[in-house]
């Protein structure tokens, strides 16, 4: 399947089978915003509980918590995203539609050999590291990159445009304050390093980690749910003492490339980008980029943020933020590494990875079915259980069944059309366990199970059902 086809597929499939639906799609829809449906807000919050459980309960070391949307404006001052957080832009004077730099030179990169394309890629690369907009603005004129709206390349100067939204605070207009939404979490843990350490009686190197939303006012939003205005982060601030950082960016490097294979994708879908430009607060970064069905793009950050958060926050505040620690005697300021991974962008990335069109077809009948390879982990429903017919008392042997697996997974019951077809719909779900009661269950208590991924199935007494899809779904 040609990889636009691919993309194109799995967002209708997304709509088809209530995983993601566009925002407020009766009213036409808001641009790079979107809603979980049934499916997909189970199968988000499994992913979620996946990197929660992975770095709160698998590490001693690492806490959570739960930060406002809502900070104090000073705190985006001294984050340095009031002056910094902004990307150049350029406007087309005849569609006067806004791109965001980089991502027109990508677009045109895309439809020209690999080789020019990889030169310009690179010479983006050094004149954004260097500020250069007049250099960048060159590149687009001598290339001729036209907008897609008016095919023109009628182009203003490159300019920076800061990304967060702002909103009011107060009751009363003239006593009003702007503030942000947060257009990142990290901030929150941040501001709260002190009374966790304090609360916590934590002992450095120990981590914070946080999910929750953030915005963006993203010019160019594309991709489905790569890029969105809205989306969830899920971040973690490592806190170590200065001078250590270079060893946990490889220890936090290379931990999270093994969380993304402990997800059953392989090696070669993933790579490393080392950042030339780096963020005003960084002095080593790196992306782990997933090869989605447009290509290879960021899917997590890890991010060495030295002491600029902290100094900054402590500088602005007035109250120090430092730790003693006790081995040395010392107050210092502790350094960060930030591990920082997109939660829609890994839906986005295991829906990609999950989704075949199977060709089934045998010499004598075609066949085919849409399959979602969820790791069972992460399925919306985990278990379906279908009674052969509604009638018979096998439903109620269902419900039964049901009963006693509900309150250790999600599962499903379902009655109406043939197995067959009941099947394929738990394929396109993504479900990896289905069970048929049948009439022989009365008599012996033996159920069929049948496996998603290789459509096998075997009689199994149905008293071990629910350990066996407790044992498939065991996260560690
Ligand atoms: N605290 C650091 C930080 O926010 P980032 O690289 O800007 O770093 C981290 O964002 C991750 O958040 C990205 O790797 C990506 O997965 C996700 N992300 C960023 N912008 C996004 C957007 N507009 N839509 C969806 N996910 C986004």
């Amino acid at each position: 399947m040609a990889n636009d086809n691919k993309l194109a597929n799995i967002i209708a499939h997304c709509k088809e089978y209530g995983f993601v639906f566009q925002s407020s799609e009766i009213y036409d829809g808001l641009s790079a915003v979107y809603d979980y449906g049934q499916n997909g807000a189970e199968l988000k919050r499994n992913i979620r509980d996946y990197w929660w459980k992975s770095m709160t309960q698998m590490h001693d070391n690492i806490v959570g918590i739960d930060a406002a949307i809502f900070m104090h404006p000073t705190v985006w001052k001294a984050s340095g995203h009031v002056d910094n957080f902004s990307d150049p832009m350029i406007d087309n004077k005849d569609s006067k539609k806004r791109y965001r730099v980089d991502h027109l030179i990508e677009a045109f990169v895309e439809t020209i050999d690999k080789e020019k394309g990889d030169e310009i890629l690179q010479q983006m690369e050094q004149l954004l590291a260097a500020n250069d907009f007049d250099g960048l603005k060159a590149m687009i004129d001598a290339n001729k990159m036209k907008c897609s709206i008016s095919g023109t390349c009628n182009w203003t100067e490159v300019r920076q445009f800061n990304l967060m939204f702002s909103t009011e605070i107060g009751s009363v207009a003239e006593e009003a304050n702007v503030i942000y939404l947060r257009p990142e979490t990290a901030q929150g843990i941040f501001v709260n390093f002190l009374n966790v350490q304090k609360t916590g009686r934590m002992k450095i190197p120990f981590g914070i980690a946080q999910t929750g939303k953030a915005f963006r006012n993203e010019i160019v939003a594309r991709g489905f749910i790569f890029r969105m205005r809205e989306f969830e982060q899920m971040e973690m601030q490592f806190f170590v003492k200065p001078g250590t950082q270079k060893e946990w960016y490889d220890y936090w490097k290379e931990t999270r490339m093994k969380w993304h294979l402990s997800l059953g994708i392989s090696a070669d879908k993933y790579r490393f980008h080392d950042h030339v430009k780096l963020a005003h607060y960084a002095d080593m970064a790196c992306d782990i980029e997933y090869d989605f069905p447009m290509g290879f793009k960021e899917v997590e950050g890890v991010h060495s943020r030295t002491d600029f958060d902290l100094k900054q926050h402590q500088q602005f505040s007035g109250k120090k933020l430092t730790y003693f620690d006790t081995d040395i005697n010392q107050h210092y300021t502790p350094y960060v590494i930030e591990t920082s991974i997109g939660l829609d962008r890994t839906v986005m990335m295991i829906l990609s990875e999950a989704y075949e069109e199977e060709d089934l077809s045998t010499a004598d009948k075609q066949d085919s079915r849409t399959v979602l390879r969820f790791p069972p982990m992460l399925a919306p429903i985990k278990l379906a259980v279908l009674p052969l017919t509604k009638k018979d008392g096998l439903p109620e042997i269902a419900r039964d069944l049901i009963a006693q697996c509900k309150p250790h997974f999600k599962c499903f019951y379902e009655e109406k059309d043939t197995i067959g077809k009941r099947y394929r719909r738990q394929d396109a779900l993504g479900t990896p366990f289905c069970v048929t009661i049948d009439h022989q269950t009365k008599e012996d208590n033996m159920v069929t199970i049948r496996y998603r991924d290789s459509m096998l199935q075997e009689r199994v007494p149905m008293e071990q059902i629910k350990n066996m899809v407790l044992e498939k779904i065991k996260m560690f």
